[in-house]
């Protein structure tokens, strides 16, 4: 069980901005995931915790103009943001979002999968959202999850403390504000709990070796998302280094001095079908 259920991340438009980079990152192991879980052509999905609408947006190109996809947030703006996306992308009917938190959503809608990233890790009690939303599942439906883990330690080689000590500040504030940055690890017992069978679970890394990698501006965003939190629990980014938009330059230029490769966060697919 976590402890806060609030989004540590806030809900400005920088944290939009955030999610869209974080979803160009992500997407290729995301639709990986997603196409394993069995997702395809013609089927309903719902999408928790959809953001501004990345994971909607790319369920909706995997079951196409004969399938339909609901996201779900309690982010109004977030929400308005993804709608917006969806038009411009031309989306049109296949792909709705709803403001809600999980908690409140009900209802008598079924779908053939329920499907989500980076969203079990904000909840109280991971294992009760998964069952829950299994009940919105017709039979043989997916579940199938995108989630994270941010403690891998020494994530640098040649070691290179500038970024070891930024990347380990991710995880120290979501352990103080109740959140698991090791979520990922605990798929598999999560789903056992919901009741539901053992899910296949997959791990990637994803490496920052060369001067383009995304990876800097991702986990530069992330630090200056969680400006408030660090404020509060009173954690600060190593000396020399400041939460503007100078940071993923100032990474980049840390690890790259030295020739370093960097290790960002292990993600983590999981997925299953109920009988
Ligand atoms: C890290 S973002 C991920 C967004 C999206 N899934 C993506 O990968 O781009 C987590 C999202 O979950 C939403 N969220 C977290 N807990 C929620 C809850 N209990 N009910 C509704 N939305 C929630 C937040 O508002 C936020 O937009």
């Amino acid at each position: 069980m976590t402890g806060d259920s609030t989004y540590v991340l806030g809900s400005t438009d920088l944290e939009h901005r955030r999610l869209m980079v974080q979803g160009r990152v992500l997407r290729p192991w995301t639709e990986r995931f997603l196409r394993a879980a069995g997702l395809r052509p013609g089927m309903s999905v719902l999408d928790l915790g959809s953001g501004v609408g990345d994971v909607s947006l790319l369920a909706a190109e995997i079951v196409g103009p004969r399938g339909r996809v609901l996201g779900v947030d309690r982010d109004p703006v977030a929400v308005e943001k993804a709608r917006g996306r969806a038009a411009t992308e031309g989306f049109g009917e296949t792909v709705t979002f709803e403001v809600t938190a999980l908690e409140d959503l009900a209802g008598s809608l079924s779908f053939d999968a329920v499907v989500g990233r980076f969203v079990l890790l904000y909840q109280r009690d991971p294992a009760d959202v998964l069952r829950k939303f299994t009940r919105f599942l017709r039979p043989g439906g997916i579940v199938a999850f995108h989630e994270i883990d941010l403690t891998n330690e020494n994530s640098s080689w040649p070691p290179c403390p500038t970024w070891d000590d930024s990347y380990q500040l991710l995880a120290e504030v979501y352990w103080a504000h109740g959140t698991p940055p090791d979520f990922g690890r605990r798929l598999n017992r999560t789903f056992l709990d919901a009741g539901l069978p053992g899910p296949e679970i997959e791990a990637v890394g994803i490496v920052g070796a060369d001067e383009g990698s995304p990876l800097f501006d991702w986990m530069a965003q992330s630090l200056r998302s969680l400006k408030p939190a660090l404020r509060k629990w009173d954690l600060a980014l190593p000396e020399g280094l400041d939460l503007d938009e100078g940071l993923a330059d100032a990474l980049r230029k840390a690890v790259f001095a030295q020739g370093s490769q960097v290790m960002g966060p292990i993600q983590y697919g999981a997925w299953t079908r109920i009988p």
